[in-house]
Order: structure tokens, then C-alpha cells, then sequence
């Protein structure tokens, strides 16, 4: 290979004033989402890795984290990285060749734990749902009454479709009886609704920073309970995974000593995220999202537009919508991002858009901005909605259930 010319002439890409956009796009997809001006702030400082401010910072963003994931677990950790890699690092932690997990599939994000779990050179069985349903508790009650699994997989919300596994309480509670681990994925719902980590059982929780918590997004958390520390325990080793290694993350998170250099900045502002929440109140928060969350489906279906998943089956947090036959999704999406500053998301391969309702996307403002958005974009693309209809709709539920709240 030849050398590198440094005295090449290069261009030089523009800064990054001349690449964001001007006004920035209000962002109601499934993630990222908003961050309130404190977060913000706390994100853009960087202090040391160790010492005792950090120390402090560790220490209250796992108080705060317990009292978010409804626990009492000693073992919490901030990761590096994604929602995706606190995943791996249960799966990595937790599975190994000649160990069972059963995934419980309602899409996407369900299925990345059986991606993971091949990876890691387990067992792997699949106990997949109809289309836009979740796993019923009943289905996996047979499947633990005909197999002895070690882990249990399930996702609370399914952010790819839109569906919410409604029974993962009894779920839980099916895996202990059984001697299996349950693993949780609360990535799109902790904050926006009830998950109580100790009350269910679960052994094993994580989120990302990026959507209910309203952070930035590069940081995120899990909490093991006493039994999944146990079993982890038990690992023959080596680990698949260096960062991953959940002992190795005990150094820096229980024993303040360095395990790699901790994203400072992410720290911090998720330090700023969960103050918050537990300044505003989970009971609170929960109400915020469930009627913000409420209100704007009225809306959309006043309106005319559909939205794709069942009543009893539907994810307050990420809100799936049919894309009307005979318009084009892609297009509707760039009229409103381009039209009125507003992004909402695509779908993983399905004929719906997406809307978030996590954190600070549940506000007033956003909501009439955002409905207002879709039915201008959808009639744009040549259907009659009612669009005023829908907007009174937000509107009435608004002032009747959630006068102040949001
Ligand atoms: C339910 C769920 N799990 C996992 C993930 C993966 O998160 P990340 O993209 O931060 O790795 C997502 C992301 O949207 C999600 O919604």
C-alpha cells in the first residue's frame, strides 16, 4: 500500500454550523428525543473519569436509578454505549454454550436477544407472536411447563411495531416459578409507565438514556438482582466481552476504581435526566405520558388516520399508525421535517410511521405541532382527513383529563 501523502490538497468538510440545520427539528420519532435545557447543559461539561466528583455523580445516578427501575438491586451500572449494548451486556453476562435462553418475540428489538444470544454460542428458542400482538403469558406458561430454559427474554415495549406486553407481570412470575432469569427491556418504556423491577421479579432490567429518560443518547443502564449476580458468577469464562464484563463494571461502579474511562459527559447528564424524574414523581410522569400518549392517538383517529395496533395490545410510548393506501410514507415524513421542523420515524419494514410519546416529547406544544404536522402531510399526499376534527379531539382530551399536567 503506498504511503499517505500528507501534502495532498484535501477538502476539508464544512463545519458543523453550515451542516445542522438552522432551526433544529423537533424530534417526536422513536428516539432520540428532546432534552430538557439542564440536560443539555450537564452534557456539554467533562470532568475527570475518577475522583470525588465523579464518585458523588456515580453514587446518585444509581440512587435515582433505583428508584426509576422500582428497586432495591446493589448492582447498577451505566454503560457505554447504546440501549443495544446493555442488552449484550446481559446476554454476554448471563449465556454461554450449554445454556437456554427463550426469546419471546414481537418484532425487532425482541428478536436482537436471539441475535445476541447465537453470538454467545447459547441455546436459543423462539416463541414468536401473531403480527402486531404480543407473547401471551399463557403461550409461555407451556413452554416452560415442556422446557427448562435459564432465561427468559421479553421486551416491555416494542418500539418496531408498537406493541406492549401487557402481561409481564405474570410473566415475571411464570420464569421465577419456572428457575429461569427474566430479562427486561425497558428501553422505550421505563419512565413513561409502570415497571416495577422487585414487585415482578425481574431479575434483570435495562434502558437506554435516549428516550423515556429524555437524555443523551450514549449511555445506558441496567440493574441485575442478586440471583442473576449469582448465576453470572458462574460464567467458566473467558467473557465475550471486555467492556461488557458486569464484574469488571462492578470496579467503577461499586468500587469507584477504574474499569475504562467513563462517558463523562453522558454521565452527567443523565445525573441532570433522573433528577428530574424524581423531582417530577413517577405516579406524575407516568400520567404525563399515559394522557399525552392518549390525547394525540384521539387526535390521529379523529382525523381518520389508523392506528395500527389494538387498544388492549397498544404501546403508550411509541405510537404506530397505518400508512393510508395510496400515499407514500418516505415523502409524507420530508414534508413535515422540511415543512414544519418535525421528525417522526420510519418503520422496520412494516407500512406504518411512528410517533414518540417519551419524555419530553410529552408536552402540549409538541403535540398539536406534531398532529398538526401528519394530517397536513398526509392530505398533502392527496387523502381527505378531517383535519380540524382531530385537532379538537387532542385538544378536548387534553383540557378533560390532563388540565396542568403537561
Ligand atoms: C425496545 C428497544 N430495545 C432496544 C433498542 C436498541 O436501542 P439502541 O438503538 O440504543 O441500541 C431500541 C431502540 O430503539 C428499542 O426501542
Amino acid at each position: 500500500m503506498s504511503p499517505v501523502d500528507l501534502n495532498v490538497k484535501r477538502p476539508i468538510p464544512p463545519s458543523l454550523v453550515q451542516v445542522l440545520p438552522a432551526e433544529p427539528l423537533l424530534l417526536m420519532g422513536a428516539g432520540p428525543v428532546p432534552v430538557p435545557a439542564e440536560v443539555a447543559r450537564a452534557g456539554s461539561m467533562v470532568i475527570n473519569h475518577l475522583g470525588d466528583t465523579m464518585n458523588l455523580v456515580v453514587d446518585g445516578v444509581k440512587e435515582m436509578a433505583r428508584y426509576v427501575f422500582q428497586t432495591q438491586d446493589d448492582k447498577i451500572y451505566g454503560v457505554s454505549g447504546p440501549a443495544s449494548a446493555a442488552m449484550e451486556m446481559a446476554v454476554g453476562n448471563l449465556l454461554w454454550p450449554g445454556r437456554k435462553i427463550l426469546v419471546l418475540k414481537m418484532g425487532t428489538f425482541s428478536n436482537r436477544f436471539a441475535e445476541m444470544a447465537a453470538g454467545v454460542g447459547a441455546q436459543i428458542e423462539v416463541l414468536e407472536a401473531p403480527e402486531g400482538e404480543p407473547v401471551r403469558a399463557e403461550q409461555v406458561e407451556k413452554k416452560l411447563a415442556a422446557e427448562r430454559f435459564d432465561v427468559v427474554s421479553v421486551v416491555q415495549g416494542e418500539t418496531s411495531c408498537g406493541v406492549w406486553t401487557r402481561e409481564l407481570p405474570r410473566i415475571a412470575c411464570l420464569a421465577r416459578q419456572a428457575g429461569a432469569l427474566m430479562v427486561a427491556d425497558a428501553v422505550c418504556t421505563l419512565s413513561t409507565m409502570p415497571l416495577k423491577k422487585d414487585e415482578w421479579g425481574i431479575d434483570v432490567v435495562f434502558t437506554g438514556s435516549q428516550k423515556g429518560l429524555s437524555s443523551l443518547p450514549g449511555v445506558a443502564l441496567i440493574a441485575f438482582s442478586d440471583a442473576a449476580w449469582e448465576l453470572l458468577q458462574q460464567h467458566p469464562g473467558p467473557k465475550p466481552h471486555w467492556c461488557l464484563d458486569a464484574q469488571r463494571a462492578q470496579n467503577f461502579w461499586g468500587e469507584h476504581t477504574y474499569h475504562y474511562t467513563a462517558p463523562v459527559t453522558g454521565l452527567l447528564a443523565l445525573y441532570e435526566a433522573l433528577r428530574l424524574i424524581c423531582e417530577e414523581k413517577l405516579e406524575q410522569r407516568f400520567a404525563r405520558h399515559r394522557h399525552s400518549s392518549l390525547a394525540l392517538q384521539a387526535g390521529i383517529e379523529g382525523m381518520g388516520l389508523k392506528l395500527s395496533i389494538a387498544a388492549e395490545y397498544r404501546l403508550n410510548s411509541v405510537l404506530a399508525i397505518d400508512i393510508p393506501p395510496g400515499t407514500d410514507g418516505v415523502r409524507a415524513r420530508r414534508y413535515m421535517a422540511e415543512r414544519f421542523k418535525v421528525q417522526i420515524s420510519e418503520s422496520f419494514g412494516r407500512d406504518i410511521v411512528r410517533i414518540g410519546q417519551m419524555g419530553e416529547q410529552c408536552r402540549a406544544p409538541n403535540l398539536f405541532r406534531t398532529l398538526h404536522a401528519l394530517g397536513v402531510a398526509f392530505s398533502h399526499e392527496g387523502i381527505k382527513l378531517e383535519l380540524s376534527r382531530g385537532m379538537a379531539e387532542l385538544e378536548a382530551h387534553l383540557i378533560q383529563h390532563a388540565a396542568g399536567i403537561l
